[in-house]
């Protein structure tokens, strides 16, 4: 018998996830189709999307990787428009794509702070606005956007992924009024450090993770498996009272 939670309410829902296709957003789709979700995600890796939807579909799950450039909107309308037709309307979208390349504040030109906007924050609105229509129509649903401890222990090195991130909050309170009366809850989950795979190939060092273990309560390194058993509780209906809110897993960072 699994050790693992089921939320039965899970079961069958169809899930979109952007930046699916490694890091945290793997594990998230990896979690979903545990619970027998239908789970769709978009992202720009083809090889190791596909390489993710091999190695499930070895382990008897099948899930759905649609090509999609985020920063393209048009491409993500149409994207979302065909996970749709493919699997029904989605239920559970989660906003998880970004990238926290590091900029020094004189490299910014007005065309690579666009950028860091659409690759970190712009995607999350949009796709919001496609599924907010389709969870409408199903009778209601939950958005979760992921946000980022990085702006609240003011880390510095990357100005435009830290403001993205910090607009993730505002975006989710905007949106989850609006919502709310079409029993939509709208959330943030804000992530610690988690060693994904480039976390721990490009940021990782030992003076690093000296100051990791100093300062996170919890004395070990944080994976993405730890961000998707969350997402999946707040996701399910054991979580229906929770909206317009942010939620911090970071190992209790001080
Ligand atoms: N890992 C951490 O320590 C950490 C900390 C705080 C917040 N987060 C947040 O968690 C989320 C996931 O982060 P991660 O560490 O897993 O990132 P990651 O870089 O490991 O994975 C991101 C995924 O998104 C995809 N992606 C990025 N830009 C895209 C685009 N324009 N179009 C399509 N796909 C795109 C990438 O191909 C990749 O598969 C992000 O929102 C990030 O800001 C992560």
């Amino acid at each position: 018998m699994t050790k693992q939670a089921q939320y039965p309410s899970l079961n069958d829902k169809v899930v979109l996830v952007s930046g699916g296709g490694s890091g945290i957003g793997a594990s998230i789709v990896r979690n979903f189709a545990a619970q027998g979700a239908r789970v769709a995600f978009l992202d720009y890796d083809r090889a190791a999307s596909e390489a993710l939807v091999t190695s499930l579909k070895e382990e008897g799950c099948d899930v759905l990787f649609a090509f999609c450039d985020l920063r393209e909107i048009d491409d993500l309308r149409a994207a979302i428009a065909s996970v749709a037709s493919a699997l029904g309307p989605i239920t559970i979208l989660i906003n998880n794509a970004a990238r926290d390349d590091r900029h020094s504040i004189e490299s910014v030109t007005p065309e690579y702070w666009d950028e860091r906007i659409a690759t970190n924050i712009k995607h999350q609105f949009f796709a919001a606005q496609a599924v907010a229509e389709l969870m409408k129509q199903a009778g209601g649903g939950s958005i979760i956007n992921m946000g980022s401890t990085s702006w609240m222990i003011g880390q510095g090195g990357m100005p435009c992924y830290t403001t993205a991130k910090s607009a993730v909050q505002g975006l989710t309170r905007g949106l989850a009024r609006d919502l709310g009366p079409h029993n939509i809850r709208v959330n943030t989950v804000v992530p610690g450090w988690i060693m994904t795979e480039r976390q721990v190939e490009m940021w990782l060092t030992p003076e690093s993770e000296k100051e990791l273990m100093e300062r996170q309560c919890v004395k070990r390194r944080l994976v993405p498996d730890d961000i998707a058993k969350f997402v999946l509780f707040m996701a399910s209906d054991e979580a229906s009272a929770c909206s317009n809110q942010s939620f911090i897993v970071d190992g209790g960072w001080v």
